[in-house]
C-alpha cells in the first residue's frame, strides 16, 4: 500500500508519497516566501497552498512514477499549525479521498517529525529536540504517549533567527546565513534564559540586535547561536536524566546546523548517549513524514475525524504503533 501525505501547517506546502517500508518515492515541497522583511501572514500562506497544491501532487505522482489508482491512503496534518493553512490541506486530503474512494487520516505534525526520524535513524527510543521555525520542544515517548518535557515560552528558535535576520536586513529564512557569518565570530555576552525546563529566546533577539551598536554582526551570529544552542543542549540533557532514556533525535528546519548538532553531540558522547540529526530532506516540514505517521496510524487501526486542530498538543494524542 502507498500512503500519500499533504503538509500545509505553515509556510511549505508538501506531498510526499512512501510505501510500507518508509521508502520515500516521492517528496515534493514548495514553500510560501513573504515579501522582504515581512514575516508569515496566515491568509497569505494559505492563498499560496491553494495556487500550487494541483502542481505538488502532480508533480509528486510524477516523480513517484505513479497515478492515483496506486494510492491506498491519504493523510494530512491535522494540527498544531495555522488554521488557514491547515484547513487548505485538509480540503485537498477530503478532494483526493472522496474521488478516489481512498480513505484519509488525520495526523499531528509534531509527531510526525519525530516518527519519521526513528525510521530513518538508528533510534528507537530518543529524547526528540524539535528544532524548527514556529516550535521548539524536549519530547520523549512515556506511558503510551509522546510527553512535552521542555518547550519555548514564546518564539520558536528559528523563529528567534529569522527576526534577528529581519532586523539586520539578511533575507528568510536567516538561520543557514547566520550560520555561515558566526564561522567568523567570537563570544560576546548575551542573556541565558532557561526557566526550569523550559525557554525563552524572545529577549535574547532584542539583546542581540542591541549588542550591534557596539560589537561586529559576526560576534553577535556567533553569540546567539552559542547560547541559544546551549540552552537547547542544556534541557536535552535534563530529559535524558530524568527519563533514563540514551539517544538523542534532532529534528526540525533547524536541525541542519552544524554547530547545533556539534553540541548535541558532544553532550551526549559525554553521557554516553547515540546521537543523530534527521535528514535535511525529512527534518524541514515534508509530505513524506506525514505519510509516514499516517501509514504507522491506520495500520494500528486508527481513524479521525475531518477537522483542523490548530493547538493540538503533542500529548493529547494516544500512540497505539508503538
Ligand atoms: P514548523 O511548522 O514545524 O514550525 P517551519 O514551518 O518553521 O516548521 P522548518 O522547515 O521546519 O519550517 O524550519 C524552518 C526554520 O529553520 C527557519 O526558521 C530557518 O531559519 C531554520 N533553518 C534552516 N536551516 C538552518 C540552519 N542551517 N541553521 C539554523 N536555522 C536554520
Ligand atoms: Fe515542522
Amino acid at each position: 500500500m502507498l500512503c500519500l501525505g499533504i503538509e500545509s501547517t505553515a509556510h511549505s506546502f508538501g506531498i510526499g508519497i512512501v510505501d510500507e517500508k518508509c521508502n520515500v518515492l516521492a517528496n515534493v515541497t514548495d514553500m510560501y516566501k513573504p515579501p522582504e522583511g515581512w514575516g508569515i501572514h496566515p491568509t497569505e500562506a494559505a492563498k499560496h497552498h491553494d495556487e500550487v497544491r494541483q502542481d505538488a501532487i502532480a508533480a509528486a505522482l510524477e516523480e513517484a512514477g505513479k497515478s492515483m489508482d496506486d494510492i491506498g491512503l491519504v493523510a494530512f496534518s491535522q494540527g498544531p499549525g495555522l488554521a488557514p493553512c491547515l484547513h487548505k490541506g485538509l480540503n485537498t486530503a477530503k478532494e483526493l479521498s472522496d474521488s478516489g474512494s481512498i480513505p484519509m487520516i488525520g495526523v499531528n505534525h509534531c509527531i510526525a517529525h519525530i516518527e519519521i526520524g526513528r525510521k530513518t535513524t538508528s533510534l528507537k527510543d530518543p529524547i526528540t529536540l524539535y528544532t524548527s521555525g514556529a516550535n521548539t520542544q524536549v519530547l520523549g515517548f512515556v506511558s503510551g504517549r509522546y510527553r512535552c518535557f521542555g518547550e519555548t515560552m514564546d518564539i520558536g528558535i528559528g523563529n528567534a533567527l529569522d527576526k534577528f535576520g529581519r532586523g539586520v536586513g539578511m533575507g528568510f529564512p536567516a538561520g543557514p546565513r547566520i550560520e555561515q557569518i558566526a564561522k567568523k565570530g567570537k563570544y560576546v555576552e548575551l542573556p541565558y534564559v532557561v526557566k526550569g525546563m523550559d525557554l525563552s529566546f524572545s529577549g535574547i533577539v532584542t539583546a542581540a540586535l542591541n549588542k550591534l551598536k557596539r560589537e561586529k554582526l559576526e560576534d553577535v551570529c556567533f553569540s546567539l547561536q552559542e547560547t541559544t544552542f546551549a540552552m537547547l543542549t542544556e534541557v536535552t540533557e535534563r530529559a535524558l536524566a530524568h527519563t533514563c532514556k540514551d539517544e538523542v533525535l534532532l529534528t526540525g528546519g533547524v536541525a541542519a546546523n552544524k554547530k547545533l548538532q556539534d553540541m548535541l553531540g558532544v553532550m551526549c558522547k559525554e553521557r554516553g548517549a547515540g546521537f543523530a540529526a534527521v535528514e535535511r530532506s525529512l527534518s524541514s516540514d515534508n509530505g513524506a513524514m506525514i505519510a509516514w505517521l499516517g501509514m504507522l496510524m491506520h495500520k494500528a487501526g486508527n481513524s479521525t475525524h475531518d477537522e483542523v486542530l490548530p493547538r493540538q498538543r503533542t500529548d493529547e494524542v494516544d500512540v497505539n504503533w508503538i
